[in-house]
C-alpha cells in the first residue's frame, strides 16, 4: 500500500493494510454565485483544504462510520440505510451509499473513518467534499468504474436527498474536477467545462470567515431556487423557448415579471446579471485585466446582498471594509450565503496587515472573532491509496 500524503496521520489507527484512502477538497468560487441551478455558468476551483476518508472492508453487512473530528460513531447495516435527524454528519456518507444501492451496485460491509481540515460552515463546501470522497471510495471498493461526472451527480443527489439542500452541481463538480492553479469555467447546462489558468502573481486569495452560519441558510437556499423557477413560469407563456433563467433576459423580466411580483423580479434580475457578469469576468481573465475582474466581484456582492438577499450584516461588513482598499482588487461573499466567508483578492505584501486590521474592526463591530485563510488552488478528488 502506498500512501501519498502527509495529512493522513489524522486517519491514524483507522488505516489498515487493505484500506482505500481518498482526499476530496473544498472549493472557492471566483464569480458566478447562485447561477448553477439556473443552468448558468460558474468559476470555481478546488483548494488546499480537504476531507479524507479511509474505507476498510468488513466481512459482514455492517457499516461502521467514525468522525475523527467529532469523536462520534454511527453503526448501521446495509439493509437499513436512511437519513438521520441527529446526528447529522453520517448523512453525507449514507446519502452516497444510498445512491450506489439505487444504482443496483452490490456493496459489502465496511468501516469508514472521516476527517477534514475544511472549516465547517465557512461556505467552502465541506459537505460536498465528504460526499465526493465517499463516492470515490465506494466506486473503488465496489470496482464499479463509474466515471467522474457520474460520481459528481451521485454526490449532488446525496446532498438533495439526505441533507435536504437542493443544491446545484458546482460544489461537487469543483471538488472532483479541480485542477492545480486553474479555475474551472463550467457551463451548468451542458456540463462542458474549460480550465482557465488563474494567474494572479503578486496577489493572494484570502478568505475572511465571519465565523457565523445563520440557520436560514438551507431553507432560504431552497426558497431562492423556487423563486427563480417562479420567474421562469411567468415568462414561459410569452417565450416558450425559455427553459430556465439562463435563457431569459432583463427585458423579459421587465415585461412579464416585474408587473406581477417585484420580489421574484429582483431575484431573477440578479441571476441574469450575474451570469452576464461572469462571462465578462472570464473575458477580463483572458486579457489579464484583474482590476476589472475585481470590480465585478464587488458588483456580485452588491447583487447578492440587495437583490438576491442572501448576505448578512457580517458579510456586508467585511465586503465594505475592503471596498476602498487599494491592496484589494475585489471581494464578495461566497457560496450559498447567510454566513461563511468573503473571498478577497489581495496584494501579497498586504495580506497580513489586512487580516489584522479587518480582524480588529470586525471584532469591535460584531463582537466576533474573524478567521482568515489564504487559499491555494489544488487538484480535485484523489485516491491516495487503494488495494
Ligand atoms: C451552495 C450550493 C451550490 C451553489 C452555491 C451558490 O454552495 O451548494 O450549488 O448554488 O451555494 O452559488
Amino acid at each position: 500500500m502506498i500512501i501519498m500524503e502527509k495529512a493522513i496521520p489524522a486517519l491514524g489507527e483507522h488505516i489498515k493494510s487493505n484500506s482505500i484512502i481518498v482526499r476530496s477538497p473544498g472549493r472557492i468560487n471566483l464569480i458566478g454565485e447562485h447561477t448553477d441551478y439556473n443552468d448558468g455558468f460558474v468559476l470555481p476551483a478546488a483548494i488546499d483544504k480537504a476531507a479524507y476518508i479511509s474505507l476498510t472492508p468488513r466481512e459482514d453487512n455492517e457499516i461502521h462510520l467514525y468522525s475523527i473530528d467529532l469523536k462520534d460513531n454511527y453503526k448501521t447495516s446495509l439493509s437499513d440505510i436512511h437519513s438521520l435527524k441527529e446526528p447529522n454528519w453520517p448523512n453525507y456518507l449514507l446519502g452516497v451509499v444510498a445512491q450506489f444501492i439505487k444504482a443496483g451496485i452490490k456493496i459489502n460491509g465496511f468501516d469508514a473513518a472521516l476527517t477534514a481540515d475544511i472549516p465547517i460552515g465557512a461556505g467552502l463546501s465541506s459537505s460536498a467534499a465528504v460526499e465526493c470522497a465517499m463516492a470515490f471510495a465506494l466506486n473503488e471498493y465496489t470496482k464499479t468504474g463509474f466515471d467522474k461526472l457520474t460520481l459528481v451527480k451521485m454526490a449532488q443527489k446525496a446532498e438533495h436527498e439526505y441533507a435536504g439542500v437542493k443544491c446545484g452541481i458546482m460544489d461537487q463538480f469543483a471538488s472532483v474536477f479541480g485542477k492545480k492553479n486553474h479555475v474551472v469555467r463550467l457551463d451548468c447546462r451542458s456540463l462542458q467545462y474549460e480550465y482557465e489558468p488563474f494567474d494572479i502573481s503578486g496577489y493572494k486569495i484570502v478568505l475572511l470567515d465571519t465565523n457565523v452560519k445563520h440557520s436560514l441558510a438551507s431553507s432560504e437556499y431552497n426558497v431562492r431556487r423556487q423563486q427563480c423557477e417562479a420567474g421562469v413560469v411567468l415568462i414561459q407563456p410569452h417565450h416558450p423557448e425559455v427553459k430556465s433563467l439562463r435563457d431569459a433576459t432583463v427585458e423579459m423580466l421587465d415585461k412579464y415579471v416585474q408587473p406581477v411580483d417585484e420580489l421574484i423580479y429582483q431575484r431573477c434580475k440578479y441571476v441574469i446579471e450575474e451570469n452576464n457578469r461572469l462571462l465578462g469576468a472570464c473575458a477580463d481573465l483572458k486579457k489579464g485585466d484583474l482590476k476589472s475582474f475585481g470590480k465585478k466581484m464587488f458588483a456580485t456582492h452588491d447583487g447578492l446582498s440587495r437583490l438576491y438577499e442572501v448576505s448578512c450584516k457580517e458579510l456586508d461588513f467585511l465586503a465594505d471594509r475592503v471596498r476602498d482598499n487599494e491592496n484589494v482588487l475585489g471581494a464578495r461573499m461566497m457560496g450559498g450565503g447567510f454566513g461563511g466567508c468573503t473571498i478577497n483578492i489581495v496584494k501579497e505584501e498586504a495580506v497580513d496587515s489586512l487580516i489584522e486590521q479587518v480582524g480588529i474592526l470586525y471584532n469591535k463591530a460584531m463582537n466576533k472573532e474573524l478567521k482568515a485563510y489564504v487559499a491555494q488552488i489544488e487538484e480535485g478528488t484523489t485516491i491516495l491509496s487503494s488495494n
